[in-house]
């Protein structure tokens, strides 16, 4: 297959030296997003504090994120981190006698968001950590399995960071609604690169950072939450920013604002809104089903030539049941991250895995270097 954005590779300098295979972690810096950067201390250095332009980025990064989910930019709440959008969402709920106390989530999850749901059993929440297994694709199925009449929350991680598998969130979400359950979906490694439509797939709760396939930086999470639903819930883990007019500054009026953005807490973070702007802008341009489309090619393209290798591969064997990320297992996966980067490429290590994981800047000759030198390390 022809790279069908090669005429985007110029956008991202680093490619002339080295092959970025590392989205699971830390996409490319392109050149709209090292300029947004520079306008921000351009900015800072120039005006001082320059609040509009300040919010006129946060504003413009809500809604950039929410054109590539198909939301309004006030369901849209911005924050530090996935983990601290969960913690936000989930203060808003009541885990006490006589209500539902249940919170499914499975061991593919990333770890932190564990960490923010078994952070409420003191609250009264109890939480059932369904096993799931990596490059089966059945930790939707097995979650869904795991809901009853007590469920909450049903806790989902779209593409898991470890094996790349997908989960299916309109099923699961169905599934959780058949229950009576709300459904939150982390969707870091999938936003930028798996087509969402959160209406479409009538997702409730929905968290992203912008450092993966979203092209910006960390530092910066978006949530959004299905208004209705948004409407009846009062986080206790709030800031001025979850204000109706944060620039009140009333101390003693606490009221909520419209929709997902009362989740926001603090000063949001600008310059890595700007950035996340501007990646997602151009995301947004080049079109992320199509994108998705040559990602399970570059997949397929891995998923053969790592057999052809004798590799042990840690995802799916099917490509349209992972994302982009070909996880590889090998002896000391950490180890190994150094000369891959000396042998000019760039990849990700997660416990005993290797990641190889392209975004749409990338070619299929990238990964299969990668795999050979990868296979040339370890022989
Ligand atoms: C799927 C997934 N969710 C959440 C996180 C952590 O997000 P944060 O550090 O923004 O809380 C990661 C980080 O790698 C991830 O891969």
């Amino acid at each position: 297959m022809r790279h069908p954005f090669a005429e985007y590779r110029h956008l991202f300098p680093i490619l002339e030296h080295k092959v970025q295979l590392s989205s699971c972690s830390q996409s490319a810096l392109s050149t709209p997003v090292r300029r947004a950067m520079d306008d921000y201390l351009t900015s800072w250095s120039q005006r001082g504090a320059d609040w509009g332009y300040w919010m006129e980025q946060v504003f413009l990064a809500r809604a950039a994120f929410a054109r590539l989910v198909n939301a309004r930019a006030e369901d849209i709440a911005v924050l530090g981190s996935v983990s601290d959008a969960a913690s936000a969402v989930v203060s808003a709920l009541s885990f006490g006698a006589g209500q539902r106390r249940g919170i499914v989530c499975s061991t593919l999850d990333f770890p932190s968001l564990c960490h923010v749901w078994l952070a409420q059993q003191p609250r009264g929440a109890r939480v059932r950590l369904v096993t799931a297994q990596a490059g089966v694709a059945d930790a939707g199925d097995r979650v869904a399995r795991a809901l009853d009449q007590d469920t909450a929350l049903l806790a989902v991680s779209q593409a898991c960071y470890y094996d790349g598998q997908l989960v299916d969130v309109a099923a699961t979400g169905a599934a959780a609604r058949a229950q009576g359950a709300v459904q939150f979906v982390d969707a870091y490694q999938s936003a930028g690169a798996v087509a969402i439509d959160v209406q479409a797939q009538q997702v409730d709760i929905l968290a992203a950072g912008a450092q993966k396939y979203l092209l910006g930086t960390p530092g910066i999470a978006f949530l959004y939450v299905r208004p209705a639903l948004a409407q009846g819930l009062e986080p206790t883990v709030t800031g001025w920013f979850g204000r109706r007019e944060p620039f009140a500054f009333d101390p003693a009026r606490l009221d909520f604002a419209d929709g997902g953005a009362r989740f926001s807490t603090g000063t949001p973070p600008m310059l890595c809104a700007a950035a996340a702007r501007a990646g997602i802008e151009l995301l947004n341009e080049v079109g992320v089903p199509a994108i998705q489309d040559y990602l399970a090619y570059l997949s397929e393209v891995a998923l053969e030539e790592a057999a052809r290798l004798h590799l042990e591969v840690a995802s799916p064997a099917d490509p349209l049941r992972k994302n982009s990320n070909t996880a590889v297992r090998v002896p000391d996966a950490a180890a190994l991250e150094k000369p891959m980067f000396d042998a000019g490429y760039v990849v990700s290590a997660r416990n005993d895995v290797l990641r190889i994981a392209p975004h749409f800047y990338n070619t299929a000759d990238d990964v299969v270097g990668a795999l050979r030198a990868l296979a040339a390390l370890v022989s």
